[in-house]
């Protein structure tokens, strides 16, 4: 896949793994969550369920990031800004990401190995982002 297909091919894998699990986020937040012991005390105040649709746009962001979205851009900064106080490392942004992955790759039902490739292509490009503005 080129660089601009990667790219869409994420948007069509979020897609359908948001209309295969209604609770998509819920399950990512589970394995997030599952993945270190530190990280479930950092949302012991989360209001879910705005969170759960705001990680949603946090992801469709930095699809549309990747495209080189000037507005997309922006909004990504704003957010990465809000996550300095968590003082995150890329060893926790690395467990973001591989628990995203995970639950991709269970809901998505046409998730594969290339499928995995162009989300670390698109995801990686928002992490380094969010590592160089939050940290
Ligand atoms: C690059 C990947 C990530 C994206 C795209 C992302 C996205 C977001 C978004 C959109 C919000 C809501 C911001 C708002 O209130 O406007 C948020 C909040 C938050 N994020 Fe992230 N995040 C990422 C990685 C992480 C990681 C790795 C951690 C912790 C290990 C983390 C911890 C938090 C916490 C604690 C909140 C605040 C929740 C609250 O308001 O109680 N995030 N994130």
């Amino acid at each position: 896949m080129s660089f601009t297909e990667e790219v869409s091919s994420t948007k069509f894998s979020l897609m359908r793994a948001l209309l295969e699990n209604h609770d998509f986020f819920h399950e990512f937040y589970d394995a997030f969550f599952k993945s270190s012991p530190t990280i479930p005390e950092m949302f012991a105040n989360t209001d879910f369920r705005k969170q759960k649709e705001l990680i949603r746009q946090g992801i469709e962001l930095m699809i549309l990031f990747a495209e080189g979205n000037v507005v997309a851009r922006e909004r990504l900064l704003q957010i990465a800004v809000i996550h300095k106080r968590f003082r995150l490392t890329r060893e926790m942004y690395d467990l973001w990401r591989v628990a995203l992955l995970q639950v991709l790759a269970k809901n998505d039902p046409e998730f594969s190995a290339e499928q995995q490739t162009a989300w670390n292509t698109v995801l990686s490009q928002g992490i380094e982002f969010f590592l160089e503005h939050s940290t």
